[in-house]
């Protein structure tokens, strides 16, 4: 059998990505972050497929020249379809089409959510790969969701979030905390250096296995609001022990509604993916569950957590297998079936 090369490309959000695979292994994996939205405090769409623009063709180049592929060696195209920031979408979407075109390759169209899951399908030397079904949690700026998954293309959503998603919580929060955009990494850092239990918030009831966080947001507002008030330095003071104080309680809930969607499905492999699946708290907990609950947990190495164009070639292979390709009137999707 030939090895199957294939290019993928993510354009979702504010990252511009390319990876290269060999089957189901990575030769190369680039991401250019746009640094242009930490002034405002959040994406500008505007900016964002402005910058993509720009950065599609070297990202490109660069990928293919470390993997030391030439163009005309790739099996096929895969981008993100959706979902995500239309502006941003659309410039992968032409690139992909215009590119599989010119090589006469298939294209491959790809749910960005789906490839966060199925990115523990990349094999990776020390990374086990699970075996359906499991629950996979995948945290993310933009999704708090625990899906079941059946098989490659066969998922469901059997919880969410109501309001916003928990990478939104970690970055309101930071916010508030008068931290740069996006505060989640930074709540990550200072948490390690705190008391996870100096300052405890509530958490949300929410029923069965959905998630709200703006409860909470309004919470650590009023909370740090109320003490600055007594004390101006009340933040710099005790920066460390807030931090850890909101990372505890938002993986609290997380654990909880994992907990409950265990013993629902009496599913025992959990896999984590999304951005704030880098999260040293997180992942330390959902590893903890191994010993605590029984659970065979699946975390994903860091750089295929956070937005990456390989978790995008990895479902674009498992698509190539089965030949689901799409033609060249394929149209890019905001928002998509899951
Ligand atoms: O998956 P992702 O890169 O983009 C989206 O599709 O949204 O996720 C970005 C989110 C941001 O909210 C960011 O603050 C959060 O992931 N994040 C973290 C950490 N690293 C990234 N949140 C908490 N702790 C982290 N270490
Ligand atoms: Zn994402």
């Amino acid at each position: 059998n030939l090895p199957i090369f294939i290019l993928a490309i993510e354009s979702s959000c504010d990252d511009t990505a390319a990876a290269v695979l060999k089957n189901d292994k990575i030769l190369s994996n680039i991401v250019a972050n746009q640094s242009i939205h930490n002034e405002y405090g959040g994406v500008v769409p505007e900016l964002a497929s402005r910058a993509h623009q720009q950065n599609i063709v070297p990202v490109i180049d660069m990928a293919l020249r470390k993997a030391n592929i030439n163009k005309d060696q790739l099996d096929a195209i895969a981008f993100t379809q959706g979902p995500g920031l239309m502006g941003s979408l659309l410039v992968g979407s032409s690139f992909a089409k215009s590119l599989a075109l010119a090589l006469d390759i298939p294209l491959i169209a790809v749910n960005h959510m789906h490839a966060h899951i199925l990115a523990h399908f990349i094999d990776e030397e020390g990374f086990d790969k699970p075996e359906f079904p499991f629950l996979a949690l995948t945290i993310s700026g933009g999704h708090t969701q625990i899906i079941q998954v059946n098989g490659f293309f066969d998922m469901k959503i059997i919880g969410e979030t109501t309001d916003d998603a928990v990478g939104e919580a970690f970055d309101k929060s930071a916010k508030i905390l008068g931290l740069p955009y996006p505060g989640g990494p930074l709540i990550d850092k200072y948490a390690q250096l705190g008391n996870p239990k100096a300052f405890p918030f509530t958490k949300p009831k929410v029923p069965g296995l959905d998630f709200s966080f703006s409860g909470l947001k309004t919470q650590i507002l009023y909370f740090v609001q109320k003490n600055v008030a007594l004390n101006p330095d009340f933040i710099a003071e005790n920066r460390n022990d807030i931090c850890a104080s909101i990372q505890y309680t938002i993986v609290q809930i997380l654990l909880d509604k994992l907990k409950l969607a265990v013993a629902q499905t009496g599913i025992h492999q959990i896999a984590i993916g999304g951005g704030v699946s880098a999260n040293t708290g997180i992942r330390q907990a959902i590893k903890d569950g191994e010993k605590k609950y029984n659970w065979k947990s699946f975390i994903p190495k860091f750089e295929y957590t956070t937005d990456n164009a390989a978790m995008i070639g990895i479902a674009g292979y498992q698509k190539f297998l089965v030949h689901n390709f799409e033609n060249a009137a394929v149209v890019s999707k905001a928002r998509i079936e899951f």
